[in-house]
């Protein structure tokens, strides 16, 4: 058989150029550019580029992404300017128009409403459930007292173990179990210290049943796997506003404030019976949400996959935001769980994740979460009001318009001329494509 030219074995030996020459001769139609221009991408400072290396493999270049900052949050009294990393055009803007619209009634509030993180043992026994349950009281505080090693540290910053549950889940799967932990890890996100606790956990357990006499000869236990579950439903937090709906102001179209938190009341209702307007919706929330997350060096795969889980925990897929209009009041709210950390993992080894949380003034993992939620909050706010509003093409497509002319590669007199054209345009690539082809002939 021929060799196919595009696999190899070995690759993650080769040097970082080694690794770009292979790919761009075997892959692209122009190698000696793209390997100038990935290699253009590497950092200027050698010390600087091993630390981005070394957060993943076979690298060979960076990817970058804007980051911005979104100003004037007043939350719980503090004023903060928000680091985001996003490449979707408006949605710093978004935030920022939501912040300012609060600004001036009364800022975001929040609340923590508990910080409880969770991982699993699963196992399977074929002994009398009975009787574990039982001894289980045995094996918990021997799980407990043989991780101390682990959990030392932790206890002294305020967390460590919570609980440990046995979860029988025979009913469903013969002879399947559950160690079901629970932990409170302060300010880092934890992941590693739940699975290391976990993983102990199971070595612990499994000595039990080898050497308790009173599992002498009953069926042997196996550990499948033990690992934190990123669903954290009780480590979560509300982000809330509220201003007497005569405060709302006045909208486009002489839309009233009364008329205005109606229809944005309807606009939410619709998200939280309709999963198709609820998955959009949820995803304006995210746009928010994943630029702060990004921004400080956090697992953004595990606050999405958390958030989406937590929107369906009714059985059905919901709106994470909710709206009540209340004696004359408008208040808008959202519960999300968020398992941040402001140390450890990539908060302190990115460089600009540092600069992130700084800019933050070093927040814990509470007051992270907070801050995260209230983007959340101001980006659905600001996306809802557009929608009900002008739509949302307009503020879009017009933020869109900069990167069309520059896919166009519209000089500066073209773009300029460009902007003023469209102030009172409808932005399209083809109506931006004409215009410019106009311009040229002209
Ligand atoms: C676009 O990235 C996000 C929105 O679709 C969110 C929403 O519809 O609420 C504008």
């Amino acid at each position: 058989m021929p060799k196919d030219l595009k696999t190899i074995s070995g690759f993650s030996k080769l040097s970082k150029r080694g690794k770009i020459k292979w790919i761009v001769q075997n892959f692209f139609k122009e190698p000696d550019t793209v390997m100038s221009e990935l290699m253009s991408y590497w950092h200027s400072n050698e010390e600087q580029q091993k630390i981005l290396d070394n957060f993943s493999e076979n690298t060979i270049s960076n990817f970058p992404m804007p980051f911005g900052v979104a100003p004037n949050f007043i939350i719980d009294g503090r004023t903060y300017c928000i680091p985001m990393v996003i490449e979707e055009s408006s949605v710093v803007a978004a935030a920022s128009a939501g912040a300012k619209f609060w600004m001036d009634r009364g800022g975001f509030r929040t609340e923590i409403l508990s910080t409880k993180k969770l991982g699993q043992v699963h196992f399977t026994w074929g002994g009398d459930a009975a009787k574990l349950k039982y001894y289980f009281e045995d094996i918990k505080k021997k799980l407990i007292t043989e991780c101390f090693a682990i959990t030392s540290s932790m206890v002294k910053r305020g967390g460590g173990i919570l609980d440990i549950e046995l979860i029988d889940l025979t009913d469903q799967e013969s002879n399947l179990y559950q160690l079901l932990g629970s932990f409170e890890t302060c300010d880092s996100m934890g992941a590693n210290f739940i699975n290391t606790c976990l993983e102990q956990f199971s070595t612990s357990l499994m000595n039990f049943f080898d050497t308790s006499p009173h599992f002498q000869g009953e069926a042997k236990a196996e550990i499948i796997m033990s690992i934190l579950s990123n669903y954290t439903p009780e480590c979560i937090v509300r982000a809330y506003v509220e201003c007497p709906i005569s405060s709302l102001g006045k909208f486009p179209n002489g839309m009233s404030a009364e008329a205005f938190a109606l229809k944005f009341k309807q606009a939410i209702r619709i998200a939280e019976i309709d999963p198709y307007r609820a998955t959009t919706h949820n995803k304006g929330i995210f746009n928010g949400i994943d630029a702060v997350v990004i921004a400080t060096g956090n697992d953004f795969r595990a606050i999405e996959a958390c958030g989406h889980t937590y929107a369906t925990r009714s059985g059905q897929y919901s709106s994470l935001s909710h709206c009540k209009l209340e004696n004359g009041q408008f208040k808008f709210w959202l519960d999300l769980p968020l398992a941040v950390g402001t140390v450890g993992g990539l908060t302190s080894l990115h460089p600009i994740a540092k600069r992130s949380l700084e800019l933050l003034e070093d927040p814990n993992a509470k007051e992270l979460m907070s801050i995260i939620a209230t983007v959340g909050l101001a980006q659905n706010f600001a996306a809802v009001r557009s929608l009900i509003t002008t739509g949302i093409q307009q503020g879009h497509m017009k933020m869109h318009l900069q990167n069309i002319l520059n896919q166009l590669k519209a000089n500066k007199a073209e773009e300029l001329a460009a902007i003023e054209h469209f102030a009172d345009e409808i932005v399209s690539f083809s109506a931006v494509r004409a215009y410019l082809e106009k311009l040229r002939l002209d």
